[in-house]
This record gives structure tokens, C-alpha cells and sequence, in this order.
């Protein structure tokens, strides 16, 4: 594959924005479009192509919008539909392209759909939600909990049935066996096309299948089977997919990206390239590398750094003839990366220029996420009342069910809370880090002085600066973008290592994960040294948390 060939897909950036916590234009204490309008040139000068919204459609926000309420309007809190074309219009004159979330898996509780649903067992959209009627004793259906905890069955008196949702009881799953309900979801995103999005999200893509048979899982401590073992990607799932690339996708030059936690890398030919239905697909097995038996905070595992290169090697892999990756580290769901993949005590400053190296320099399309790119950490406040993030208040619940002291538990909640991403952006060190005159829906991260984007601007050392450089890089060699990738030194629990090599020229990224200097091998110290992110770099070895791409 050459770099000519690729789409403009494969050779951009992409930032996520979480619009609730990116700037306030009102001062309302919540982010609005006009504020992502507002930092275009911002973005632009990270070397952005795309922007990838999360949901801004009218929503209750029980999930922060990821409960939708309608699906072909902007919620009055972030704006107007006005508000949303000039956010195209002005993105456009930047090159830039909007990328719409679809949260089709299920609609909030409050859709004119579900309300019509739940009337009674023969109204037109009786049959748009799963419904089901309660065992002889009163109790649901099955055993099934949701993501979020608890039964994913919730009991509707008025028409005397229960509902799944695969996440909160305020957020239904829409029955997608019927050809309605998927005609009406591909209506809705035809919409978006017609305004001019560059491409799409897919949220929670994987439960939209359900088992035929209704059957209680085999149980955890709780008594209960996590939905996401019992019908994550089923088999006929796929079929779905197809008739939904070709209602929508097809024929338009836009990108989609698919959420899909359970897909593993050798079924990814299934789902992205050329009998794929998506251009790329976020999986979880780098991120969640801490969690290879689920998602329970309170059981991470210790892991290495050989484990998490073999996972982000396998992914490269299987993508690597067919189909195309998308590389990140962070999303609004997971912690701070810096905090993530590094121990408590770390330099995150250093952290965060060791994990941009490998986001701008593997192979594939780089997503970098709010904040990211300025270096920012977790936050630990001392109740579980201050958390906003509903799956936090679940895991917390889970885990006092399970024994663990209320401090115990919220070490945990410190550590993996997803509100921890959510925190508003710093934007300067004035009042509430320049993101709002207003109270914030989330507090600002204390740090907010000294890690913010006017300060990190005018520093050249500073992690913006080095996301500039690294991205400079890229824009400038052809085998950064379409490069074949292959692992160095696999074995070696400091280095992350690794070439990228297109028509004989090769790069590679060599970074330090390790909090002690390493001597490198021979074959790296005869070569350039293109960029480090230490001064005075020694050719001979690697500091502590040092980035370096060498050439040759
Ligand atoms: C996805 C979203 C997450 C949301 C969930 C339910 O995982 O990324 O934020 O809570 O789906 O829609």
C-alpha cells in the first residue's frame, strides 16, 4: 500500500471532544458548539482533520448524552441547529470534518418511541423496545445485569412487562429484529450525512444483536450474568451491519468507526476493509490490558509492558493487509492515560510524551482525546457523591456489595472513573481554567495552573509542543502514514520498540516505559536522531521516560 492510495481518513488526525467539557460560550457551567467553533484554530494547529463530537442531541443526560432522546435535533444546551451548520461551515473553511456519535444500541427512556411503547402491548411501536413478561414469581426474565449494575431488566407497570437495557433502566435497548426501528436509526443518520458529517462514530455497536433464546447466564458473585458475556457480538449481528453500510454508508466519502469491546483481532477481517461493514473499529484490549476478565475495578491485574505490546502488535497484524486501525489511548470512558499505563508517582509530563510518540508514529488513524494532548491527569475527590459518571456509582455499588470498605472503593473509583476524562478542558490558569464564567457541571482538575493550553503554548518543552513536533513529523514522512509497522525487540519489558518502513525508507519509534535509564541495543545507536523528547539526548541509551524516533 502506498501512501497516494490511502483515504483522507487514513492520513488524518482525529480529536474527540466531549463538548459538556470543552467550553462554555454561556455560562451556563456546560460546553457548548459555539465553544468548539470557537478553538477551530486551535485544533487546527494540533494538525487536526476530523472532530469527533460525542452525543449532542437532545438527551435527560443520565448518561451525558448517551440516552438520546431525539435523534435529528441538538440538544438546547449545547446550542441550535444553527449553531451546529456553522460548526461545520467553519470547520470546512479549516479543512476539518465533523464526525456525528450513533447511539443506536438503545434511546433514552424519555424518546416519543419508548414512551409510545410502554403505553401498552399493542400500540404501533409495541414491539420498537425488547419487552418481555416476568417469570411466575414476579422476578425478570433472566438473569442478565447491565453494564452500568444491577438487572438489565427493568419492570413497566403500565404495560405490565419487563424491559432490557443493556446499560441504565433510563436507557432502553431498541429492538433491532424489527425492520422499523432500523429504518428509523438509518433515517436518522442519512440526516447527519445530508448536513455534511465527515463520518460517524458507532456507539455500543456489538449488544445490538440478541440471543434468540432468553437463557439465564451462568452467574458472578451476584447472582447475576454481565449482558456483555451473554450477547456481546452474536452471531447474526453482521447482517445488521451490512443493510446498515449499504442504507447509509455506502457511496459517501466519509469514515466510520465502530465501538466494539468483545471483537477480537483475528474476526476483525469480519468487520472492517473489504467485506468489512466499518473502516475501523475501537477494540479494548490495550486499554482494558489491566482487565483481561472483565471489567470489574476492583480486580485489576499486574501487567507488562510486553502484554501490552503483544496486544497492540496482534491489532497492527490483523489489519495490516486489509481494513485499518484506529490508535488511541484515551476516550471519554477511561482514565487518564498517563495515570493508566503508568505507576502512581510518574512524571506525567514525561508519561505523556512517551505514549504521543507511539500514537503519532504506529500505524493507522491517531485519535487523540481532549486534554490529551496538554498532559492531563486523574482526579480523586473524597465522595462518590461528587461523581457525575453513572458507570462509577454502579462499579462503586458492586464493590461494597463484594465487601470492600467505602475508602477502599473509592481508590478504585480514583483510579478507573470516568469522569477522570470528563473534567472540564484547561484552557488557561484564569477563574475555572478559562473554560466557564459559570459553575462547571464537573470540577476543573486542581492542576489547572500549571497544565493548561495557554501555558504549555509558550513552552516549547512542554507536551503540546511535543504533540506538534511529533505531528510535523508525520505530516512530513510518507512512511509514517502508509508504512509497513513491525514490533522491535520484542522481549524487552522497558522498550517499546518499532519500525515503519515504506519503499526502503524506515522510521523507527524507540520509547523508555521504565523509570530507569536502558542502554539500547546496537542496531539503534547508529542511526538519526530525528526527535527526542529529552535534551541532550545520549545516543547510547534511553532516560528515564525518554521518547525518540530515529531514522534508518
Ligand atoms: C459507550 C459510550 C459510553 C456510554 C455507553 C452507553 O460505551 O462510549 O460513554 O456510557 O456506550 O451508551
Amino acid at each position: 500500500m502506498t501512501a497516494e492510495n490511502l483515504k483522507w481518513w487514513q492520513k488524518t488526525i482525529v480529536y474527540q471532544i466531549y463538548p459538556k467539557s470543552f467550553q462554555d460560550t454561556t455560562g451556563s457551567g456546560t460546553g457548548d458548539l459555539n465553544g468548539v467553533t470557537q478553538h477551530l484554530d486551535y485544533l487546527k494547529n494540533l494538525g487536526v482533520g476530523a472532530i469527533w463530537l460525542t452525543p449532542v442531541y437532545p438527551s435527560p443526560q443520565v448518561d451525558n448524552g448517551y440516552d438520546i432522546s431525539n435523534y435529528t435535533e441538538i440538544d438546547s444546551a449545547y446550542g441550535t441547529m444553527k449553531d451546529f451548520e456553522n460548526l461545520i461551515a467553519e470547520a470546512d473553511k479549516r479543512g476539518i470534518k465533523i464526525v456525528m456519535d450513533l447511539v443506536f444500541n438503545h434511546s433514552s427512556d424519555k424518546h416519543e418511541w419508548f414512551l409510545e411503547s410502554k403505553k401498552n402491548r399493542t400500540n404501533e411501536k409495541a414491539d420498537w423496545y425488547i419487552w418481555r413478561d416476568a417469570k411466575p414469581d414476579g422476578t425478570p426474565p433472566t438473569n442478565w445485569r447491565g453494564i452500568f449494575g444491577g438487572s438489565a431488566w427493568t419492570w413497566n407497570e403500565q404495560r405490565q412487562q419487563y424491559y432490557l437495557h443493556s446499560f441504565a433502566k433510563e436507557q432502553p435497548d431498541l429492538n433491532w429484529e424489527n425492520p422499523a426501528v432500523r429504518q428509523a436509526l438509518f433515517d436518522a443518520a442519512n440526516f447527519w450525512l445530508k448536513k455534511g458529517v465527515g463520518g460517524f462514530r458507532i456507539d455500543a455497536i456489538v449488544y445490538i444483536k440478541k440471543p434468540a433464546e432468553f437463557k439465564d447466564g451462568t452467574p458472578d458473585s451476584d447472582g447475576l450474568a454481565s449482558v456483555h458475556d451473554v450477547y456481546a457480538n452474536t452471531a447474526g449481528i453482521l447482517d445488521f451491519l451490512h443493510e446498515f453500510k449499504a442504507k447509509v454508508f455506502d457511496g459517501h466519502d466519509i469514515f466510520t468507526v465502530g465501538e466494539a469491546n468483545s471483537v477480537k483481532p483475528e474476526e476483525l477481517k469480519f468487520w472492517v476493509g473489504n467485506d468489512g461493514v466499518f473502516d475501523m473499529l475501537f477494540e479494548f484490549s490495550h486499554v482494558n490490558i489491566m482487565f483481561p476478565d472483565g471489567e470489574a475495578w476492583h480486580k485489576p491485574q499486574i501487567w507488562k509492558l510486553t502484554d501490552l505490546k503483544k496486544v497492540i502488535t496482534e491489532s497492527q497484524k490483523a489489519t495490516a493487509q486489509n481494513g485499518w486501525y484506529p490508535i488511541y489511548f484515551e476516550n471519554h470512558d477511561k482514565p487518564r492515560s498517563v495515570n493508566h499505563f503508568f505507576p502512581q508517582g510518574t512524571d506525567t509530563v514525561k508519561a505523556a510524551k512517551v505514549l504521543a510518540a507511539i500514537l503519532l508514529t504506529m500505524r493507522g488513524t491517531p485519535f487523540i482525546f481532549e486534554g490529551e494532548e496538554l498532559g492531563f491527569t486523574n482526579v480523586a475527590w473524597d465522595s462518590i457523591e461528587s461523581y457525575n459518571d453513572i458507570g462509577s456509582h454502579g462499579q462503586f455499588q458492586l464493590m461494597l456489595q463484594e465487601g470492600l470498605t467505602v475508602s477502599k472503593a473509592l481508590k478504585f473509583v480514583h483510579r478507573f472513573s470516568r469522569d477522570n476524562a470528563r473534567t472540564p478542558m484547561q484552557w488557561s490558569d484564569k477563574k475555572n481554567a478559562g473554560f466557564s464564567t459559570g459553575t462547571p457541571w464537573l470540577p476543573v482538575n486542581e492542576n489547572y495552573k500549571t497544565v493548561n493550553a495557554e501555558i504549555e503554548e509558550k513552552n516549547s518543552d512542554s507536551v503540546l509542543n511535543w504533540y506538534r513536533k511529533l505531528v510535523q513529523l508525520r505530516a512530513g514522512h510518507a512512511e509514517l502514514i502508509g508504512g509497513d509497522y513491525k514490533l522491535l525487540l520484542p522481549d524487552n519489558e522497558e522498550i517499546f520498540a518499532f519500525s515503519r518502513s515504506l519503499n526502503g525508507n524506515t522510521l523507527i519509534t524507540a520509547v523508555n516505559f521504565s523509570n530507569e535509564k536502558v542502554a539500547l541495543p546496537p542496531d539503534f545507536i547508529d542511526k538519526k536522531i530525528l526527535l527526542d523528547s529529552e535534551s541532550g539526548a545520549d545516543k547510547n541509551i534511553l532516560k528515564p521516560f525518554e521518547a525518540r524516533i530515529l531514522q534508518g
